[in-house]
């Protein structure tokens, strides 16, 4: 079990995100990552919908083999039930571990959290954090249209058309004083950089995909089912849509590319 492959999904490239991260701690480990291209955006759907979605790639990495399931999904996380028992694996979404972080940088207590409109509209970073903390204030705002900008490549802080959204979507922070913003959508990461540059370097920014890898790895060990041995990883990516277009940004996500590594699956089958 210890050597099988670590399975992601997200709605489309945002899950990337997390990939990065795992290969960066931990590079011994094979990767089976599903991204849903067919059915994005996910954070727009009915919970009938993601709950379906969700059930299905969890189902599809299973098939493969995987030793845990990592739904590198804000909107999966918030909007679906934890599916460990159902899988019989191990299963992690991205809001507590990114809440963890949270919840641990702040210094005033006034914690921003964006995400796609099911997760903001679900509540779950700002019940998480409450959960724990019920003297912070959370402030929340669906940035829906990032989803979209990320899917097709347009991240440069300098693009006119992300400096106006971002502003947009952001203002609602700006006299807010919160002082760490939860990228609570694992596409979001991709914007950091315009972000920052809108709210200024008195903000941090917690990227959920990031979180979730730390999480993971924490996961792995404590079930003795981190990988030991001296294997450089490999990671292999199946979509529901064309591989092309998958191809075309995910490098925008990775450092090493994807080519020749993504194939297409019909998702309605599992
Ligand atoms: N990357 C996903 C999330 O973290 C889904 C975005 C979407 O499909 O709307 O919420």
């Amino acid at each position: 079990m210890k050597n099988n492959p670590i399975g992601i999904f997200d709605s489309g490239l945002g899950g990337l995100t997390a990939v990065r991260e795992i290969q960066k701690i931990m590079p011994q480990e094979d990767i089976v990552y599903f991204g849903d291209t067919g059915r994005v955006p996910y954070g727009s759907k009915s919970r009938e919908a993601i709950n379906k979605y969700a059930r299905q790639d969890a189902r599809f990495l299973k098939k493969m083999g995987v030793k845990i399931i990592v739904a590198a999904c804000g909107t999966v996380s918030s909007v679906a039930p934890d599916l460990s028992d159902e899988l019989g694996l191990p299963y992690t979404g991205v809001v507590n571990p990114t809440c963890f972080t949270a919840c641990q940088l702040t210094k005033n207590g006034r914690i921003g959290v964006i995400g796609t409109a099911a997760t903001i509209n679900s509540h779950s970073y700002k019940r998480r954090i409450q959960e724990k903390h019920p003297e912070f204030e959370v402030l929340e705002q669906h940035c829906q249209l990032f989803v979209s900008f990320v899917e097709n490549g347009l991240v440069d802080p300098d693009d006119e058309l992300v400096r106006l959204m971002v502003k947009r979507y952001m203002a609602p922070f700006k006299e807010s004083g919160v002082d760490v913003i939860i990228l609570g959508c694992t596409h979001f990461p991709l914007l950091a950089d315009a972000i920052r540059r809108e709210m200024g370097g008195g903000v941090t920014l917690i990227d959920s995909g990031k979180e979730t890898a730390i999480y993971t790895k924490k996961i792995l060990e404590e079930a003795g089912l981190l990988r030991d041995d001296d294997h450089i990883g490999e990671a292999n990516y199946y979509v529901s849509d064309t591989p092309a277009d998958f191809e075309k940004f995910a490098g925008l996500f990775l450092t090493a590319s994807p080519k020749n590594r993504v194939e297409h699956i019909n998702i309605e089958e599992y």
